[in-house]
């Protein structure tokens, strides 16, 4: 860096630190020093706000106090205490850490690099995140919020989410972080990122940084950070059957330990391909899942659900069993659930929404 950068970067670094030791936000992970909730926090704040975070930390650590009840407990209970935080591939890679960090470190979160992103479900942000903020290490942590903050305050033009852009915000974020306040740092960067620095209308007038930045000098806020555009998110929809029994029980399936959503239970269905209507596509999923044939009847209602790599509409239609019985074929289970198992049963969100809107319809 030339002497001029080096000026910026340690203003930078001092009024940051000045304004999150006032301003920060007092949340639950930043009252303690204890590796694993720091990492649990983590690991929910992948791709989920901090508000929406709070209640399932609090209640997720009640439930699985150390590293040690994480470990023991069924996949089950931990992708019920995750459900409707999203992303579940979380929620069991975080069980098979666990298992992981009891079986090689003895029960503690490993400190170095290698070892902490050889767990499943940790990248470098993360990895960044726990050695700075639990163990005080001088190493950055790295994701969109921070690539705008640089982008702006050092005017790089480079758009934030190309693959090659990041090792140059990478470096620049190493070489600011501080050796004995790096915890402090990289979180005053989250918290300058969500409160101040926003992607749209940031709040300048508040910014700790705002003498140093070339965007606001510039009036370039709203132009960094560049982004390059990703392409339209495909638009898909798939049909669900609301089979009873006698007892009026709900038929329903445990999906495949593998794959979207695994091991989390929903109702009997699957995606509408391309040129086929509801009916055929459930009655296929049915032989397909549970080696069923089903006669389908109305269909009930449907619910929108947005998922990062494609936007879902979901059909539920009333259906009969004519032939057969079921057996799990391409699922990994079903059962025959009383209105108690619905609600005890792990399911996603989107099939959630489709139970609320089925009993909504049935008044
Ligand atoms: N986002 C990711 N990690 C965070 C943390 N430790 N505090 C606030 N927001 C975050």
């Amino acid at each position: 860096m030339t002497s001029g950068k080096t000026d910026i970067a340690r203003l930078f670094r001092r009024r940051l630190l000045a304004w999150y030791r006032r301003h920060k936000r007092l949340l639950p992970w930043r009252e303690t020093s204890d590796p694993y909730r720091i990492w649990i926090s983590e690991i929910m704040l992948q791709q989920t706000q901090v508000d929406t975070v709070i209640p399932y930390y609090e209640r997720f650590l009640k439930r699985f106090p150390d590293v040690f009840a994480l470990a023991r407990a069924p996949l089950h209970d931990v992708l019920k205490a995750w459900e409707n935080l999203g992303y579940y591939s979380r929620a069991r890679h975080l069980h098979a850490a666990a298992k992981t960090i009891v079986d090689q470190w003895g029960g503690r979160v490993p400190d170095t690099p290698e070892a902490i992103k050889a767990l499943p479900g940790i990248g470098d942000y993360t990895a960044g995140a726990i050695l700075s903020i639990a163990y005080g290490q001088a190493v950055p942590a790295v994701d969109g919020n921070v690539r705008r903050i640089l982008s702006r305050v050092f005017a790089i033009a480079e758009p934030a989410n190309d693959p090659q852009a990041q090792k140059h915000f990478y470096d620049l974020a190493a070489s600011l972080v501080p050796t004995g306040s790096a915890s402090d740092f990289n979180q005053a960067l989250m918290d300058l990122g969500a409160t101040v620095c926003r992607a749209r209308h940031p709040a300048c007038s508040v910014c700790p940084a705002a003498s140093l930045c070339l965007a606001n000098r510039h009036s370039w806020q709203e132009r960094l950070p560049v982004l390059r555009r990703s392409p339209a998110v495909p638009r898909r929809e798939a049909v669900a059957a609301v089979i009873r029994n006698a007892q009026g029980y709900l038929l329903v399936v445990q999906r495949p330990a593998a794959g979207l959503l695994a091991s989390l239970w929903k109702l009997p269905g699957g995606f509408i391909a391309e040129g086929k209507t509801g009916t055929i596509a459930l009655r296929e999923a049915l032989c397909a899942e549970l080696d069923l044939s089903v006669r389908v009847g109305r269909r009930l209602c449907f619910v929108d659900h947005a998922y990062t790599h494609f936007r879902l509409r979901l059909f539920a239609y009333e259906a009969r069993i004519s032939k057969g019985s079921p057996r799990p074929r391409g699922c990994a289970d079903w059962r025959w659930a009383s209105p108690a198992d619905v609600k005890k049963l792990p399911m996603s969100r989107v099939d959630r929404k489709l139970l609320e809107a089925l009993a909504d319809a049935d008044g």
